[in-house]
């Protein structure tokens, strides 16, 4: 049986089971390595994407089951422009061995787009999911303010 659903906002079709998780669909079938396997249990986000703007752990859904279009960590740029969480990243340099880091930045715009101004301790309810094992969580929290001020129209930094 044929699953087909847009990734990226192209319309993709795998013949891949229908019980097969949404991750391994994504990296063996498409190509789309940027998501990573942590757990498969649902308790680490390194496989986090979005299906229809909300995070969602891709370990755990079967491709059979995705209910609306799916946007991974490839489909956060636009053609050459990152998106701004991205270039927040960037700025901070948050990546240490990186593994986790797709994952952290797809939970991370979820949050911003739901709470366009986050305190500290939102970031941390929010974020408390996806776990580092580099402990870069003090930079990621200084990514996302620095992503949110430049959303609200504020300067980078
Ligand atoms: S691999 Fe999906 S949550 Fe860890
Ligand atoms: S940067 Fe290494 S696990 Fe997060």
């Amino acid at each position: 049986m044929t699953v087909t659903f847009v990734v990226n906002g192209t319309p993709r079709q795998t013949d891949m089971a229908p019980e097969t998780p949404l991750l391994w669909v994504l990296r063996d079938d498409f190509g789309l390595t940027g998501t990573k396997f942590g757990c498969g249990i649902a308790a680490c986000g390194a496989c986090t994407v979005h299906i229809d703007g909300e995070a969602v752990r891709a370990c755990q859904i079967p491709v059979g089951d995705v209910w609306g279009d799916v946007t991974t960590i490839e489909g956060m740029a636009q053609d050459d422009t990152l998106a701004p969480l991205q270039e927040a990243w960037v700025r901070h340099q948050v990546a240490q061995c990186g593994f986790c880091q797709s994952g952290q930045i797809m939970q991370a715009a979820d949050l911003l787009s739901e709470n366009p101004d986050p305190t500290d301790e939102d970031i941390d309810a929010a974020m408390g999911g996806n776990l580092c094992r580099c402990g870069t969580y003090s930079a990621i929290r200084a990514a996302i303010h620095d992503a949110a001020r430049v959303l609200n129209g504020g300067r980078a930094g």
